[in-house]
């Protein structure tokens, strides 16, 4: 639903269809591989695995398989973007702004083939490497601003968000997921990890969140966060 609500305000976004069973496979012929197969409405990488991207139609049925077999629900299967991995904070209701985005690199294996995944996300300091800010020309960064607050927006996101982004062949930004209630973990969390590496106190981040929930209910605080 996200990617159908992001893509009607011209966010693009990797061309996917949604299976209920694995006999409904013929709905991926209008899809080119390699493919990645998702559960439609986890979250954290749940289901997503290092052998998530498949090649063919028996790697994606074996994989459909799994996946409804294991979290009982409909598979969101996606043209797989090669390119590299941003993803982009927003903070704000009124006037949402970009608070920092972030290159995800694996630091083992290639980028053709790398995902995000729950093995690696588990051992994130051996496997991957961040950027932040990414090192893209001005304009791919401008662009990518753009869709995330065009996604931010069009969601209806409130208060903060984290919004992941792969950038296609074309140099343009595919949007992946919003993440509308991200992760504050001030160890683990891709946003927090983002902002500390842009010298922002982690402290900064809480209290413009909360700056940006009491605004949005019409309160104040005594002071206000600088970010
Ligand atoms: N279409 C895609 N192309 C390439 N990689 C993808 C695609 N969809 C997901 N991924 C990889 O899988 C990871 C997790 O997928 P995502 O949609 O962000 O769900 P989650 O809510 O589990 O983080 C992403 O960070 C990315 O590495
Ligand atoms: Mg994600």
């Amino acid at each position: 639903m996200a990617k159908r609500v992001v893509m009607s305000e011209g966010v693009l976004t990797p061309k996917f269809t949604i299976i209920r069973n694995s006999k409904s496979l013929n709905y991926v012929q209008d899809l080119n591989f390699p493919l990645i197969v998702k559960p439609l409405w986890e979250g954290s990488s749940i289901g997503i695995r290092r052998d998530s991207k498949v090649q063919n139609f028996k790697e994606l049925k074996r994989k459909l398989e799994w996946l409804i077999n294991s979290y009982g629900e409909s598979t969101l299967v996606e043209e797989f973007i090669e390119g590299e991995e941003v993803t982009v904070g927003v903070i704000g209701n009124e006037n949402p702004h970009v608070i920092g985005m972030m290159m995800i690199k694996p630091r083992i294996g290639n980028q053709r083939d790398f995902i995000y995944s729950l093995e690696v996300k588990r051992n994130w300091r051996e496997e991957v490497e961040y950027f932040s800010p990414p090192p893209l020309s001005e304009q791919a960064l401008c662009e990518l601003s753009h869709s995330a607050l065009t996604a931010y927006e069009a969601l209806s996101c409130r208060d903060v968000a984290r919004l992941d982004f792969r950038i296609g062949t074309d140099g343009k930004p595919y949007f992946l997921e919003a993440n509308p209630l991200p992760g504050l973990n001030p160890e683990t969390g891709d946003l927090p990890i983002m902002i500390e590496k842009e010298g922002i106190p982690y402290a900064e981040l809480i209290l413009s969140i909360l700056d940006s929930a009491l605004r949005r209910n019409r309160l104040t605080a005594k002071s206000r966060a600088r970010v």
